[in-house]
């Protein structure tokens, strides 16, 4: 099927990101809002980013106007009555989704897509409020979507073979990078990387080693930010939001770290409101160690030690369950990481990084993890199968990968 005009609703950091990509890949984008004012603003953020092109000198004024001549602003439904396929990117929230999606299905031609941006939400369940549901999917951009090349692609438990393979197409005509994923919580890249950001919360809480001390031994693994930062960029609302998600899909080696519950509790939201794991407003201050102090004297755990293997373990081990619930292929899983969390290239991604450490060491370290720092820690049943098997990695020549 090919996509003459496409559509988003909602006009906010997302929502504007993908028209831009949409409108810088000559598509002709409806963009709607609620209200004007919120149009209006989405425009401009379009606007920025193609402003930020012309003064690097990677376009010219005249190729701009072209770009934004294929972007309509809109607050009515009707504006999408001749799109192929639309895009939501409104709140994070399942009625709102329903209801959006319901106005979506009284005015789009019956061939159209109907695509959710949604970061956690079931895509299931958002395509069981319309009678079309074959024609549900997931589009999932990263933030900010005009440099982010990777898509996760997710269908739902409803959404037919042709509609993944033209989101797919549709994806790749973005000069974007998709990565099919079988619906699960968190898709794949939320999946993995939530618990890496958790062990770093628990590594903290039981005062392994201060945020910043974790962090920089982070970008030294070769992390492009530390994972306090990312949290506090990410948001402790957003992050405890997509924890309990997880939790309540995957159980309790998923356990949200207590540290997220208390600083989204305490409105330390991080970069947004100027108070996280860092101080980003001077007018705001406070201590987390009574935090600390009063979780450790919750929880009876402390001084356990630090290492980045403890993280990268964690993202390795969800990986591998991954893998075994054919979420997505060992290339995609390492892909995806790469381009949607900025695991170091050189390393490959995390399926890679296991393959030269060696399956075995991974599964003992694991194990001692397990002992050491909780059941979280469990290898997934396919590392087992694989040492069994002699698939160790590069040093028996086939593990996840062959060499
Ligand atoms: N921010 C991120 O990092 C990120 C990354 C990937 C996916 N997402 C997902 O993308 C979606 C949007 O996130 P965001 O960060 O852009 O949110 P946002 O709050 O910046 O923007 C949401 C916009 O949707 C508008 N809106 C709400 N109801 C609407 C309706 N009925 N019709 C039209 N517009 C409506 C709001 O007015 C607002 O402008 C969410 O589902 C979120 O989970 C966010």
């Amino acid at each position: 099927m090919f996509i003459y005009k496409a559509g988003v609703v909602g006009a906010g950091a997302m929502g504007a990101g993908i028209a831009q990509v949409i409108s810088f890949s000559g598509l002709p984008v409806v963009l709607k809002d609620t209200d004007q004012e919120r149009v209006d603003k989405g425009i401009g953020m379009i606007r920025k980013v193609y402003q930020g092109r012309v003064d690097k000198g990677k376009m010219t004024a005249s190729e701009m106007d072209q770009k934004m001549k294929l972007v309509m602003g809109t607050t009515s439904y009707d504006d999408f009555k001749d799109c192929d396929l639309v895009i939501e990117a409104v709140f994070e929230n399942m009625k709102v989704k329903h209801q959006v999606f319901q106005e979506l299905e009284k005015v789009l031609p019956e061939t159209a897509i109907m695509a959710s941006n949604t970061s956690a939400l079931s895509i299931s369940q958002i395509a069981s409020a319309v009678k079309k549901s074959d024609k549900v999917i997931g589009i999932h951009f990263f933030n900010p979507a005009p440099v982010m090349k990777l898509v996760e692609v997710i269908p739902g438990l409803q959404t037919s073979t042709e509609t993944v393979d033209d989101a797919v197409a549709f994806v790749e005509s973005l000069r974007k990078m998709p990565v099919r994923v079988k619906e699960c919580a968190g898709f794949l890249v939320n999946r993995l990387l939530l618990p890496y950001l958790n062990e770093a919360a628990y590594a903290f809480q039981e005062g392994s080693a201060p945020a910043d001390e974790i962090d920089k031994a982070m970008r030294a693994f070769g992390m492009p930010m530390g994972p306090f930062a990312l949290l506090d960029m990410l948001g402790l609302d957003v992050c405890a939001d997509v924890s309990m998600i997880l939790y309540d899909s995957f159980g309790p080696r998923m356990k949200a770290a207590e540290i997220l519950g208390e600083m989204h509790k305490n409105n330390r939201l991080g970069v947004k409101n100027g108070i996280g794991f860092y101080v980003y407003d001077e007018s705001k201050t406070g201590d987390l160690k009574p935090t600390v102090d009063a979780i450790q004297a919750k929880t009876g755990i402390k001084g356990t030690p630090f290492s980045p293997e403890r993280l990268v373990f964690q993202m390795i081990n969800e990986a591998a369950f991954c893998l075994e619930e054919n979420v997505a292929s060992p290339s995609d899983i390492d892909l995806a990481m790469l381009a949607g969390t900025g695991y170091p290239q050189d390393k490959g991604g995390p399926l890679h990084t296991a393959d030269a450490i060696g399956i075995d060491v991974v599964v003992e370290k694991l194990k001692e993890f397990s002992k050491q720092l909780g059941p979280r820690f469990w290898p997934a049943p396919i590392l087992k199968r694989m040492v069994s098997a002699n698939y160790l990695g590069q040093k028996t020549k086939r593990g996840f990968f062959n060499y």
